[in-house]
């Protein structure tokens, strides 16, 4: 099946994990080599090549050149290169969407979802071609013409994580491509082979059509080429998602070398369920949040804040759902499946420890709560009440299917609980009541990037900007104005008088 897979992708078994340019992948092979293994079964899938330093010197060489073509390419005809990528995704969509289910553990409508992602950027990226609008102002002179122009930026770097193997790196790359910007990228060095299989389906797609190259891929078999990529001056832009830990180091040394950082790090979502509301909306919600993609996306729902007079009931109806939901774990190709497995058994660790740490802070399990025996990196879905907002489990990212469950009695002191956490990422609340549904989008309700009415934390659409704020690390990417990130500003200013008025009334008369 997974050989299939490979093969329909044009993925050979141990492949090369470095795309040098002008079609060619590098033959390094001296470099290390990352394995792919299938976290449900432990089965290897696949092996990529690590890069070596001069593969990498390579890249930075070929992106500059193809930056040089790029930038003065009409950002309209950019557009029509991520067309074409949008187009090979969707013919690849099928395929491309298991190797995300086999290569890290989501179900395989998720990983197809995933693939849509990647379309639906690339999509949005056609139309933004045409609209990358700067404002024209009014210059305080006369005869003077005062606007502003957005320049492509140079190259950008994008270190992506496992959950999201390859949508990230679309939302990043297509938009930074309609810019006129050559992105690298280096993705998480656990899954590889959809990394590869990406980009070739995209850099395919340019070459046929005679486009330059605008995306180049390295491996990295340890941490010192990804160390050197966050140094490197050649790199205006370096967009990175994973842990809080990691961003802020990688945050610093961007900002010490002048660069700019785009950080999607971890969240910690909380959802908000009133006395008032509809809990057939609700419910589902949670569910989805908390046990969808086996509670491993940074959006995932893992702080449950419930009114005192209902709280019974929504753990009650919630214990139930996630028992259905253990009968169905298992093999994430499967259609009959609702949870994969966690990445690697380190996730599994991290996952019982939680556990632990929740029950030694005084929290009682109500489900779930274990790691599943046998083959596969699976653990049943796990609810926790009795435990405190404050409490420092609480307070931490686990990236596993674990739902605190918090009651409270005020808006005000739910709104506290939600905000009262390192991270800013989504927020949701489910109300019938107009008025805490308002107070809670205002600038004295959720503190996040993400704000939602009556629909859950989980599974944000590319149209708006995505990102958070606090420890999260106040990134915005895809949809909305995030493209400006990608590019540089400029304010012009043209005189077209006779005379040179000075601004701020100054005379400088000799
Ligand atoms: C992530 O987990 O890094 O909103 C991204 C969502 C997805 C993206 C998650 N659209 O859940």
């Amino acid at each position: 099946m997974s050989a299939n897979i490979l093969k329909a992708l044009g993925l050979t078994e141990t492949h090369s994990g470095t795309y040098l340019g002008h079609g060619e992948w590098s033959k390094t092979t001296d470099a290390g080599v990352l394995e792919s293994h299938n976290p449900a079964t432990g089965e290897l899938l696949g092996r990529v090549y690590a890069s070596s330093e001069a593969d990498y010197e390579t890249i930075i060489t070929r992106a500059q050149e193809a930056f040089a073509i790029w930038r003065t390419t009409p950002a309209p005809r950019r557009g029509e290169a991520v067309r074409l990528c949008g187009e090979a995704l969707r013919k690849h969509k099928d395929a491309l969407g298991s190797l995300v289910t086999l290569e890290m553990g989501k179900i395989k409508p998720e990983g197809d979802g995933e693939v849509q992602e990647m379309i639906d950027i690339a999509d949005f990226a056609v139309g933004q071609s045409r609209m990358l609008y700067g404002n024209s102002m009014h210059s305080e002179r006369p005869g003077h013409r005062m606007y502003e122009q957005w320049h492509p930026l140079g190259l950008v770097g994008v270190v992506s994580a496992f959950n999201f193997p390859v949508a990230v790196w679309a939302w990043n790359a297509f938009l930074a491509a309609i810019c006129g910007d050559i992105t690298i990228w280096k993705p998480s060095p656990k899954t590889p082979l959809t990394a590869v299989a990406s980009m070739k389906i995209c850099n395919d797609a340019l070459n046929a059509a005679g486009f330059p190259d605008i995306f180049f891929l390295f491996n990295d078999a340890r941490t010192e080429l990804a160390q050197k990529f966050t140094d490197d001056k050649r790199i205006p832009l370096i967009s990175f998602t994973g842990s809080t830990t990691v961003g802020r180091i990688v945050g610093e040394r961007v900002a010490n070398r002048m660069g700019r950082s785009l950080l999607e790090l971890g969240g910690n979502n909380a959802i908000i369920i009133d006395a008032t509301a509809d809990l057939k909306l609700a419910i589902p919600a949670v569910v989805f949040g908390a046990v969808g993609t086996a509670g491993q996306r940074c959006t995932s729902t893992r702080r449950l804040i419930v009114h005192e007079s209902i709280i019974d009931e929504v753990t009650q109806t919630l214990v139930k759902a996630y028992k259905q939901i253990e009968t169905r774990i298992g093999d994430p190709l499967k259609s009959e499946t609702l949870m994969g497995p966690l990445i690697d058994r380190d996730a599994v660790n991290r996952y019982e420890h939680a556990v632990t740490q929740a029950q030694a802070a005084g929290g009682t399990v109500l489900t779930g709560g274990k790691a599943l025996e046998g083959k596969g990196n699976y653990v049943l879905p796990t609810i926790v009440n009795g435990i405190k907002g404050s409490d420092a489990i609480v307070q931490t990212e686990t990236f596993a299917p674990i739902l605190y469950v918090i009651p409270y009695k005020t808006l005000d002191e739910a709104i506290a609980i939600q905000n009262g956490v390192p991270q800013g990422l989504s927020s949701s609340i489910f109300t019938t009541d107009l008025r805490a549904a308002e107070k809670f989008l205002t600038c004295f309700g959720s503190d996040c990037g993400i704000a939602n009415v009556n629909i859950g934390t989980s599974g944000a659409e590319i149209g708006g900007a995505f990102g958070g704020e606090k420890d999260t690390g106040g990134g915005r990417e895809s949809g909305s104005d995030a493209w400006k990130i990608y590019m540089r500003r400029q304010t012009n200013t043209i005189n077209y008088s006779d005379s040179l008025p000075l601004a701020q009334g100054i005379k400088f008369d000799f």
